[in-house]
Formats: structure tokens, sequence, C-alpha cells
């Protein structure tokens, strides 16, 4: 039995960081180790494969419409650029520190305990409203594909909200069969994952290729719209910077670029997912940094090409809100492509939930393991090689949520999240780079500290652009989370009750 350690100062204890050799050596404990099955390539495809979603399916077209107009394709850009920052920091943590947890497994190695636990609560919080939001996403595309066959599922099964509530039980069934999916090991997620994006990605060149043929330049005139002020808005809508600093963000104009592409960041999500799965990557110093960077690179290249033809093809004020891609095509009278391009979109939402309840389990395991959640979380099962379970717990949370709840307007919640996470591993580079010069390092993120330091404040600049509610709804799941850490993490962290180097953050010696 452990023995409490002797008392001592409770700001060192919660900046106290975890060594890199600890971590390291925990990927080996038995029962609580995962097995290492994947490639570059596979990485790359489940990048591809959660990155890839409502991003580029749904939100193309409001953002052209409302915010950006065909510049949208620049607004693209500008979020890629600021991802691109991001991902260089991520993909040195991840080639220093392969374990799994991302973010929180960076930030325990860094800035210590308490920081970590709160990035870590702050992940489960991105992945698990992802995961839901996405399904709920899914179930929309999958009934109006229905629809057109002629099928219409009952209004209490729908998850539609029009008369009264309704469960969604489409969205429910699709993330208990990707949690079976999940539960059976990672070479079977990986498979399914593969096949996804096949079809996904080719639905997304059919956009591209087949709707170059339909662009008219006159689309395209103006290609950023002269600027005007945004719709009102007040109370926990308004933008924090606008309460802060009193700037309103435009639509359109220049600037509109800028706000649009706080609107297009969801679609980039999902890169840093990649680096959850360090610990099941055969070769993870080479190939994570391959995988993340690779991956974001594809889906920049793609959203903006897609973006381009799509707004050549309607013109912005006149693509629908719901179904942009799908839509620009019937407008053109080619129902064939928008059907074609209907069942990638569903494919695609398919593997983004897949892969956040994955990475979700990853997190989860990796705060389990470290004792900071109930330790059963992170045995590993003998056959399947997976932390069942992390899987099903959270598995069940998300069917109950996606049943249960119209989740919408709790994305930008998502963006919030992962906006956060960004900000704490760019920091977290500077700060093991300080601290540890010493560990290898197969990835070397380029012109440190001006790279991390410029992608913190462009993750900055898009959460001021969130609306003052989002801010609160954060605050208050990081409040709870406080909660959780001072009555059970605490206590029960195995690098306290180690009573391992008392030292505080990163001035551990190797
Ligand atoms: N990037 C993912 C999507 O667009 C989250 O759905």
């Amino acid at each position: 039995m452990s023995t409490a350690p002797p008392p001592r100062s409770l700001l060192r204890e919660l900046v106290r960081a975890k060594p890199v050799e600890q971590s390291l050596a925990d990927t080996h404990e038995s029962g609580h180790a995962l097995r290492r099955t994947l490639s570059a390539l596979d990485l790359t495809v489940f990048g591809v494969g959660v990155i890839i979603g409502t991003g580029i399916f749904v939100l193309t077209g409001t953002a052209a419409k409302n915010t950006a107009g065909p510049a949208v394709a620049l607004s693209f850009a500008a979020s890629g650029v600021v991802c691109a920052l991001a991902a260089l920091c991520y993909a040195e943590f991840a080639s220093t520190v392969p374990v799994a947890g991302s973010a929180y497994t960076f930030a325990y190695s860094t800035i210590g305990e308490l920081p970590a636990w709160i990035i870590g609560w702050d992940l489960v919080l991105e992945l698990t409203l992802g995961a839901a939001v996405v399904s709920v996403g899914w179930s929309g595309y999958v009934q109006s594909l229905m629809e057109s066959a002629g099928w219409t599922l009952p209004y209490g099964i729908s998850g539609a909200d029009d008369h009264g509530w309704s469960f969604n039980l489409p969205a429910a069934l699709l993330v208990a069969v990707l949690t079976a999916i999940i539960l059976l090991g990672m070479h079977l997620s990986a498979e399914v994952t593969r096949v996804i994006v096949v079809i996904k990605v080719i639905s997304v060149l059919i956009v591209i290729v087949a709707g170059l043929f339909f662009i008219k330049a006159d689309n395209y005139d103006p290609f950023i719209p002269p600027a005007q002020a945004t719709a009102d808005k007040s109370g926990g809508e308004s933008p924090l910077i606008q309460v802060l600093f009193g700037y309103t963000p435009t639509d359109f104009g220049v600037m509109g670029i800028f706000t649009a592409a706080a609107v297009v960041f969801f679609a980039f999500i999902g890169f840093d997912i990649v680096a959850t799965t360090a610990e099941e990557t055969k070769n993870p110093q080479r190939d994570l940094p391959r995988g993340i960077l690779g991956s974001l690179l594809i889906c920049t290249v793609l959203y903006m090409a897609v973006s381009i033809v799509v707004t050549g093809m309607q013109k912005y004020t006149e693509l629908s809100s719901d179904a942009p891609l799908s839509d620009a095509f019937k407008a053109v009278d080619q129902e064939a492509f928008a059907d074609i391009i209907n069942v990638g979109a569903v494919a695609g939402l398919t593997s983004v939930t897949m892969i956040m309840l994955l990475g979700q389990s990853r997190v989860f395991f990796a705060m389990s393991r470290d004792g900071l959640l109930p330790r059963l979380f992170s045995a590993v099962h003998p056959r399947f090689g997976t932390p069942t379970r992390a899987v099903l717990l959270l598995g069940l949370v998300v069917a109950v949520l996606a049943g249960l709840i119209p989740l919408e307007e709790l994305s930008e919640l998502v963006n919030i999240g992962t906006l956060f996470a960004f900000i704490v591993v760019s920091i977290g580079v500077i700060v093991l780079r300080r601290t540890r010069p010493d560990l290898p390092r197969s990835f070397r993120c380029p012109w440190v500290p001006v790279l991390p330091i410029l992608s913190v404040a462009a993750c900055l600049w898009l959460m001021l652009n969130l609306p003052v509610q989002t801010w609160w709804r954060f605050l208050v799941w990081l409040a709870i989370g406080l909660v959780v850490y001072f009555i059970y993490g605490r206590s029960h962290s195995r690098l306290h009750l180690r009573g391992a180097s008392d030292a505080p953050a990163g001035t551990q010696g190797p």
C-alpha cells in the first residue's frame, strides 16, 4: 500500500510536473499498456478521417453567405495557418513525449499537474461534445437521404424539436455501433476509417473536379464583398472582444475574412486528435509529425479548392446554409452528383464521430493511468488491447447526450476547448525547450519561441471572437473540473502518492 507523502507547499504540489521519463515508462505498465499497430499512413488517414466533416460539408455555405463571400477560401487559408502554427508545436511534443493523452500529457510534463488536469478535463469536454454534435449532424443527413428515398422516421425517434421533444435514435445508434468498433481494437478501427476516408475524399474530389465545369466567373464578383456592420448581437451572443474592447467584428470586407476564419475553424479540428494515438503508433517519433502535419496539409488544400469551386458555381448570396455542396449541384440541375455528395457527407461525419470517441477514450485512459481518474478506466483488455471500460463509459455518455439534447449551439464550446488546448501546447513547447533541452526531439518546431508565441496570439484572437455565453459555459465546465480535482484527483494522483520529486514544474533532471 502507498504511504502518504510528507506535507509540502500546496502551490509546489499543484505545479509539479511529471518527469518525461516517468510518462514514457508508464506506457509499459503491465495491464495498462496499449498495442502498437499504427503506421504514418494510418495516422494521416485518421487525421483526414476526423478533420473533414461538418466544417466543409456545412459551414462553407454559412461562412460564405453571411461573413466572407467568395473570399471564404482565404478564410480557410487563414484558419489553416493558425492550425499549422499549433500543429508544428503538437508535432514537436508528440515526437518528444509519445504518450497517449495528447495536450494533457504534454501539459503534465511541462507546466504541472493542475494545469494538466484542467487541459485533460477540457479535452474531455471538447471530444464528448464534438462527438455528440457531429453524430446529431449525421442523423440529419441520414434522415434527409431516407426522405429522398421515401422513408420518414416516426417523430418520437427522429430527434426533431419542432413539435416538442423527441429522442434522436439514429444519432444514439451511430454512437453505439462506433463504440463497439473502437472496443474491438485499433486494427478494426483503422480498417473502418480507411474505407470511410476513401469514400469521403472521393466525394470531396467530385465536388472539386465536377464543379469546375459549372463555375461562372460572374459569381466571383465581388470576390471580397464590401464590409458591413454585423447584425446586432447583444448580451451573451456578443463576441467577447466586443464586450472587452468595444471592437465590433464586421461581416465581409477584409476583416470579414478573419471573422469567417473563426467560424470555419471547426473544420480543422481533429489533427490534434492524431496525437492521442501516440502510444499505439509503431514508430511515434517519426510518424506522429508526419500524420499530424500531412493530414492538416491535405485538408487545407481540399478545403480551399472546394470553397473556390462552390462559390464559383453559385452566387454566395444563394448558397444554402444546411447542405451547401450538394445544393450547389442541385442548383445547376445535377441531382446525381448531389446524392453522391450527401453519401460522402454521411461517411465523413461517421469517421469524425468515431475518431473523436476514440481520442476521448485515450485522454480518459491517460488521466486514469495517472490516478487522476479512477484507475479501473485504464485497464487494457487482454484480448482487444483497448481500454474497454473507458470506451464503454464515454460511449454511453455521448449516446445519451446525442439522443436527448439538441446540441447545435454547443458546438462553439468545442472550438473554445480546442483553442485552449492549442495555447497550452504552444506554451508547453517553449517551456520544455528551456527545462529539458537534453531530450531527444526527432521533430523540432522551427523558430521557437517566435512561432509558438504567434500560435498563442492567433488562437487567442479566435477565442476572443467567440460569444460571451460560450466563455461562461467553458468557465463553468472548468470550475466543475477544479472541484472534481480537489475532491478526487489530487489525493489519488500517482505522482502525489509516489511522493516523486518535490521540485516544481519543469525542474526535474533526467
Ligand atoms: N473538423 C471536424 C468537422 O468539421 C470536427 O466536423
